[in-house]
C-alpha cells in the first residue's frame, strides 16, 4: 500500500511538472475535433493535417479564416467518435465554435507535441529540395522548431497530400498568402516546389 501511495504521489508530481501538456483534452475538442484530427491533434488520415504543436496564434487565426470562408474547406469524413462515417468541413466547424471553446482548444493543442508523419518520399528530390527550402522558406518556417512559437504553420513532417493542396491553393489564389511568402513562391517553378514537398516529407 505504501508503494502504491508513493507511486500515486510520483504520478501527481509528474502531472504538475509537465503542466498543460498533461491537461485533459477539452470536452469540446473531443466532441468537435478529435473525430478527424485525432486525440492530441495527430491522426492517420493523409488529407487531415496534424495540428498538435501548432502555435496558439496560428490556430486561432486559421479558425477565424475558416469561419469567414477565406480558405477553401474540403469535405472530410469523421474517422472515429460519435459522428464516425459522416462528413463535415472546416468552415462549418469553425463557424459553430464559440470564442471561449476556440481559445481553450487552441491552448490545449499548442501544448501538444507536433507528430511527424511517416510517409514515402523521393530521396533524390528531397536532397534537391533542402537548399531551396533553406534559402526561400526557413526565414519564417522552422525545420527543427528553432523558430519557437512558429506562427507560420509547421511544415517538416506534415502530410504531403495536405501540403501539396495548400501550395496549389496559394498558387491558385484561393487561400490568402502573405506578400512576403508570395514573392518567394513566384521565384520557384513547379519542379522546385515539388522538391521542397519531397524534402518536407523526408522528416519522419
Ligand atoms: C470532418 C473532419 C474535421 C473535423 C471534425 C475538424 N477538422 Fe480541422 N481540418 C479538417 C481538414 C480536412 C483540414 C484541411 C483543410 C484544408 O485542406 O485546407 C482541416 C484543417 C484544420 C486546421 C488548419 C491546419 C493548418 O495547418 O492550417 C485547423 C487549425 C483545424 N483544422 C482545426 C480544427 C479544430 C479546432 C476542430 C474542432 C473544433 C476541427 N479542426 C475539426 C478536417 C476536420
Ligand atoms: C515571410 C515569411 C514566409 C516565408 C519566407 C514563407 N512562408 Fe509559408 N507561410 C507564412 C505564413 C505567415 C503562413 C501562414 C498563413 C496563414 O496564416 O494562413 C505560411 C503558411 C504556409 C503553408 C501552409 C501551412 C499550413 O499549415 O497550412 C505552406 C505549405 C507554406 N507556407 C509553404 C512555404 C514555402 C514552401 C516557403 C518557401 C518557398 C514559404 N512558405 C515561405 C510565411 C512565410
Amino acid at each position: 500500500m505504501k508503494s502504491m501511495n508513493a507511486l500515486f504521489a510520483c504520478t501527481v508530481a509528474q502531472l504538475l511538472i509537465a503542466g498543460s501538456t498533461w491537461a485533459a483534452e477539452p470536452g469540446k475538442m473531443t466532441e468537435a475535433c478529435a473525430g478527424c484530427h485525432g486525440p492530441n491533434g495527430a491522426n492517420t488520415d493523409v488529407s487531415v493535417p496534424n495540428i498538435g504543436g501548432y502555435s496558439k496564434a496560428y490556430l486561432l487565426s486559421t479558425l477565424e479564416g475558416f469561419a469567414a470562408q477565406k480558405r477553401p474547406c474540403p469535405e472530410a469524413t469523421y474517422a472515429s467518435g460519435s459522428k464516425k462515417g459522416t462528413k463535415s468541413d472546416m468552415c462549418q466547424i469553425a463557424k459553430a465554435l464559440d470564442k471561449a471553446d476556440a481559445d481553450q482548444i487552441a491552448g490545449y493543442l499548442a501544448a501538444q507535441p507536433f507528430v511527424r508523419t511517416k510517409q514515402k518520399f523521393d530521396p533524390a528530390l528531397a536532397e534537391k529540395g533542402k537548399p531551396i527550402f533553406d534559402k526561400s522558406c526557413t526565414k519564417c518556417h522552422s525545420v527543427e522548431g528553432e523558430i519557437s512559437n512558429d506562427d507560420a504553420g509547421i511544415l517538416p513532417g506534415q502530410k504531403t497530400e495536405y501540403i501539396t493542396r495548400q501550395i496549389a491553393e496559394f498558387a491558385g489564389g484561393t487561400r490568402p498568402i502573405s506578400k512576403n511568402m508570395k514573392t518567394r513562391f513566384e521565384k520557384l517553378n513547379k519542379a522546385e516546389l515539388e522538391e521542397i514537398v519531397q524534402y518536407l516529407a523526408s522528416f519522419n
